[in-house]
């Protein structure tokens, strides 16, 4: 087991009623203290392996095991974990103190320390003097701030929090986001955090867990996955990007020439160990592109024609257009001049052969 290691799912399948397995041979490890996050388009089950870290759900087969425990098959309470869902599931009849009181009164905690580790909860998340309001009184965000005071009252050595962020506005989500991630890092808490939101992802975690379809296409960093994702799934969900397919047409000793979309447009990437007719797919961000009207030594380049310009606020996003009417998007910081681009003309979109992310079919 690797350092640190807190939280290992170990070839872990689930299935319901004997249908097609949800959650397939996943093996995944948390490290102790980290925010995580679990990301995925709706239904690739990331509520499914939550609810089996949680213990609200236990595998079909696999193991499950929490600081060098094996609790597979143990309850919810008999795991050091909680709970933060997406509709709060604040108790609508208890004031604000008696909700974050719950846990520490059912284990018999003596009042003054309840009293007093309340209201410390109360202050980190920012509600001091709220403790008497009831629920129906708070905003969407005071409540989701409740709900994660009720469960880090308990000290749990995991948080698990289910799109917590979810009902809540864009604006008041995106100050959730810096908050909670200010607060974990305050705690130390282990997070682990669902969400089909890439951006929330990119922002709030120190790694994050790519899913699709009950698999894992990718473990890593942020700036790993943006910069160096490894399948296209991974390619396209996080950010923008520019997909062309390709093909290796020409080996030379350390470098291999792929066609991309039209017969005139080749690249160059290292060779490692391709072979003729080997398939690939190529991603560039628009970020990464620029356009010309004549490459340069060095650059990557495909002939293109302009096909619209337009504003979106901090960006100017231009689309031009490849012969056989494929769309490459180049995203430009507003300030320039691109009066000159004209639809007549011929032009290059251009960039960087560091930039070109190549990944085998
Ligand atoms: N209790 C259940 N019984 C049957 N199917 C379920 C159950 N819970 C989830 N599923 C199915 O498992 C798949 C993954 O669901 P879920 O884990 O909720 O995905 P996500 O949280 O990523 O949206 C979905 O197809 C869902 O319908
Ligand atoms: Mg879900």
């Amino acid at each position: 087991m690797t350092k640190n290691v807190f939280v290992q799912l170990l070839d872990v399948c689930k299935s319901f009623d004997d249908d097609e397995a949800i959650i397939k041979n996943l093996d995944l490890e948390i490290r102790q203290g980290e925010f995580l996050t679990l990301l995925g388009p709706s239904g690739c089950g990331k509520t499914t392996t939550l609810r089996m870290i949680a213990g609200f759900e236990i595998p079909t087969s696999g193991k499950i095991v929490i600081d060098e425990e094996d609790v597979t098959s143990k309850a919810p309470y008999q795991r050091c974990v909680n709970t933060v869902f997406q509709n709060y599931a604040l108790f609508p009849h208890m004031n604000i103190f008696d909700n974050i009181a719950f846990g520490l009164k059912m284990k018999k905690t003596p009042k003054s320390e309840i009293k007093d580790k309340v209201h410390k909860m109360l202050k980190m998340v920012q509600l001091d003097g709220y403790e008497n309001r009831m629920p129906s009184q708070l905003s969407g965000g005071q409540m989701q701030r409740v709900a994660i005071a009720r469960a880090m009252v308990n000290n749990p050595k995991v948080l698990l929090l289910d799109e917590p962020l979810g009902a809540l506005d864009l604006k008041l989500r995106k100050q959730m986001q810096l908050e909670l991630k200010h607060l974990q890092k305050i705690l130390g808490t282990t997070f682990i955090f669902v969400t089909h939101d890439q951006e929330e992802a990119l922002t709030m975690s120190d790694r994050i867990v790519v899913m699709n379809n009950g698999i894992i296409e990718q473990v890593g960093t942020p700036e790993e996955l943006y910069e160096r994702p490894k399948t296209k799934f991974v390619a396209t969900f996080l950010g923008e990007t520019n997909i062309l397919e390709g093909q290796v047409f020409k080996l030379k000793e350390s470098e291999v020439l792929l066609q991309l979309e039209q017969e005139e447009d080749i690249i160059r990437i290292p060779n490692l160990n391709y072979e003729l007719g080997d398939k690939f797919t190529v991603s560039v961000r628009p970020e990464r592109i620029k356009i010309k009207l004549n490459p340069e030594e060095g650059d990557v380049w495909l002939q293109c024609k302009l096909k619209e310009k337009i504003y979106i606020g901090s960006n100017i996003k231009i689309v031009m257009l490849l012969k056989n009417g494929k769309e490459i998007v180049v995203n430009e910081p507003i300030g320039q001049n691109f009066e000159f681009l004209d639809e007549n003309k011929n032009y290059f979109v251009t960039w960087k052969p560091d930039h070109t992310i190549v990944i085998k079919a």
